[in-house]
C-alpha cells in the first residue's frame, strides 16, 4: 500500500543516532522529503547518507555539551532556521545492564548519561532555535519496554526510557505556547544494529512470532512514525507516546 508523502522542503532538522539503525532511516527519510538535515553520531557517516546533498554529518559524542551546542548553532546558522529534532541515539547493554538490585551503579550512571542526559542537552540546544523560527517539533525515541516488567530486566535502560517520556511530556506542556510540539515514539522489537543478538533466522522467527502483526519492526517503520509526528499532519498532537510495536503491548 502506498505511504503518505510529506513535504519538508525548506525545513531544517537535527537527527541524533544517525550513524545506523533508526536514526539513519529517519535522517534519510527527512532528507528525501526535502529537509536540510544535520545527522549526528559517534560513528562515521553511513553510505546511504553520504550521497544525500541535503545531509551534513557531524561526528561526535552527544555527552559533550560543547559539541552539541556547536552542532545545533551551526545548523541554524547554515540554514537560517531550525524546525525539527529527532532524538534517537541510545544504548542497550545486554549483560551489563540488568536488575537494579545487583547491577554495577557505574553502568547505571553511564546508561542514564547516554539515554537521558544527551536528550536533555539536545532539547536544550534546540528549543531557543525553534523559538526563534516561530515553532517546531521534537520526537524522542523511547521504548515499549518501560511500560512493563521483565524477568530478565535491563533496569537502567527501562528507567532512562521512562524518563525520556516524562521529559517529552514536560517539554510539550512548557513549549506548547511557543508552537513547539514534543512527542515520543515507543518502538517494539526492531531489526537494527542494537539488536545484533538476533543473529540467526531461527531467532528472528521466534521474535517475529511474539509480535501480533507477525514480523519484527524495521528502522523504516520508526521513520514513518517519526515523520508523521514531525509533520503538519500531527499539528494538533503533542505530549503523546506512540507505540510502534506491531501490537506487542496488547499482550500485557
Ligand atoms: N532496536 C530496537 O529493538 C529498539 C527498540 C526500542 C527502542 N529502541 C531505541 O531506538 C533508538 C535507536 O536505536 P537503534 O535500534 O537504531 O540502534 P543503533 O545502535 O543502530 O543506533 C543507536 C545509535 O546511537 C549512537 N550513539 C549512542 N551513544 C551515542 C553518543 N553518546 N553520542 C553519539 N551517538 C551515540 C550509536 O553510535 C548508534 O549509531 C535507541 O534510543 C534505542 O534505545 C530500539
Amino acid at each position: 500500500m502506498a505511504k503518505p508523502t510529506y513535504d519538508f522542503n525548506s525545513r531544517v532538522a537535527v537527527v541524533t543516532g544517525a550513524g545506523g539503525g533508526m536514526g539513519e532511516a529517519i535522517a534519510l527519510a527527512l532528507a528525501e522529503a526535502g529537509a536540510k538535515v544535520t545527522a549526528i553520531d559517534m560513528k562515521g557517516c553511513p553510505d546511504t547518507l553520504k550521497t544525500q546533498t541535503n545531509v551534513t554529518f557531524a561526528q561526535g559524542d552527544l555527552r559533550d555539551e560543547g559539541f552539541v551546542n556547536r552542532a545545533f548553532a551551526e545548523t541554524a546558522a547554515r540554514h537560517g532556521r531550525f524546525d525539527y529534532l529527532a532524538n534517537v541515539a541510545g544504548v542497550l547493554w545486554f549483560g551489563r545492564d540488568k536488575s537494579l538490585l545487583e547491577m554495577d551503579m557505574k553502568v547505571w550512571d553511564e546508561v542514564m548519561d547516554i539515554n537521558l542526559r544527551t536528550m536533555v542537552l539536545t532539547s536544550r540546544a534546540a528549543t531557543p532555535l525553534m523559538k526563534k523560527t516561530g515553532g517546531g517539533a521534537m520526537v524522542h525515541v523511547s521504548t515499549i519496554q518501560w511500560m512493563r516488567g521483565d524477568p530478565a530486566p535491563q533496569d537502567a535502560y527501562q528507567a532512562s526510557k521512562a524518563a525520556v517520556c516524562a521529559m517529552s511530556r514536560s517539554l510539550a506542556m512548557q513549549l506548547a505556547a511557543d508552537g513547539i510540539r514534543s512527542n515520543a515514539i515507543c518502538p517494539g522489537p526492531a531489526l537494527t544494529p542494537l539488536q545484533a543478538r538476533w543473529s540467526t533466522e531461527e531467532i528472528r522467527k521466534q521474535v517475529a512470532g511474539y509480535v501480533p502483526l507477525g514480523r519484527i519492526g524495521t528502522a523504516a517503520d520508526m521513520a514513518d512514525a517519526t515523520l508523521f509526528l514531525l509533520s503538519g499532519a500531527a499539528s494538533f498532537i503533542t505530549g503523546v507516546e506512540l507505540p510502534v510495536d506491531g501490537g506487542c503491548l496488547l499482550r500485557n
